[in-house]
């Protein structure tokens, strides 16, 4: 499965992760929400969503999976999965309300995680949205010590990824991944390498992206660190390889916000 990927992917892939958790219990419930709109999703569809990302979180958690394959798994879930169908019971409208024209930002809400009990969740991730008005942008960075997905639920962005190969004194070396407009149905996952520096900008008004986040693992070191880059400021080399240097949150807004992408 690869970050180009644009639809869903086909019913096989979806039936081999429902054969693979079978075996497990219900984590999280969404009845409150289901009550409340009960023509949509079943719950125990978007619960499914929820314990096969946990299952993949918790096995990173637990170094039973490394980062490369939790990128890779995360992925295929999110594209085998009606994600967009999904939003009524991910409380999408609350983050629809906290998008922002006026800023440069996109709005970021973390989605409520309850368990079967309706207490809150001991979930091994964090889910979010990140919803953009059109233009607003999340400007090139990399990460330390957590990974995430990103799935786009809603509009278009610009999305390009770089694998980080490693640091150089004041600069990340880069190898560019991806640079394409992406739509619903599109995943993209970090590692500690593959796909670790990212940059999206958004297309459309209310653009979305579903974001999955495991923090406090070693993923160039434990220490949580957003490393901002300036990839477009150096040409690759022969090899392809970026030395994109490390710059201040002031310059990354100064560089890459409000001037396309
Ligand atoms: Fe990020």
């Amino acid at each position: 499965m690869t970050d180009a990927q644009l639809a869903p992917a086909p019913t096989p892939a979806r039936r081999r992760f429902l054969a693979e958790v079978g075996g497990l219990g219900l984590l999280f419930a969404c009845a409150p929400l289901l009550r409340a709109e009960p023509r949509l999703a079943a719950a125990a569809d978007v619960r499914h969503w929820l314990e096969q990302i946990e299952t993949l979180s918790r096995r990173l958690r637990g170094n039973t999976l490394t980062s490369l394959q939790w990128r890779s798994e995360i992925d295929a879930v999110n594209t085998a999965t009606p994600l967009t169908e999904y939003l009524p019971q991910l409380q999408f409208d609350r983050a629809l309300q906290a998008m922002q024209r006026a800023g440069k930002d996109p709005a970021k809400t973390f989605i409520r995680l309850r368990d079967i009990n309706g207490a809150p969740a001991q979930a091994a991730f964090a889910a979010a949205y990140f919803v953009f008005a059109k233009g607003q942008v999340i400007t090139p960075h990399g990460h330390r010590g957590m990974v995430s997905a990103h799935a786009v639920v809603s509009g278009r962005l610009h999305a390009r990824t770089y694998d980080r190969l490693g640091r150089d004194g004041d600069a990340l070396l880069l190898r560019p991944r991806l640079d394409t407009p992406v739509l619903p149905g599109f995943s993209a996952a970090i590692s500690a390498s593959e796909g670790n520096v990212h940059w999206f900008v958004a297309e459309r008004d209310a653009s979305a992206t579903l974001d999955v986040i495991v923090q406090d693992i070693d993923a160039n070191g434990r220490e949580f660190a957003i490393e901002l880059v300036d990839p477009r400021a150096a040409k690759p080399d022969i090899d392809g390889i970026i030395r994109a240097p490390l710059i201040s949150w002031e310059e990354s807004s100064r560089r890459y916000q409000g001037v396309g992408g």
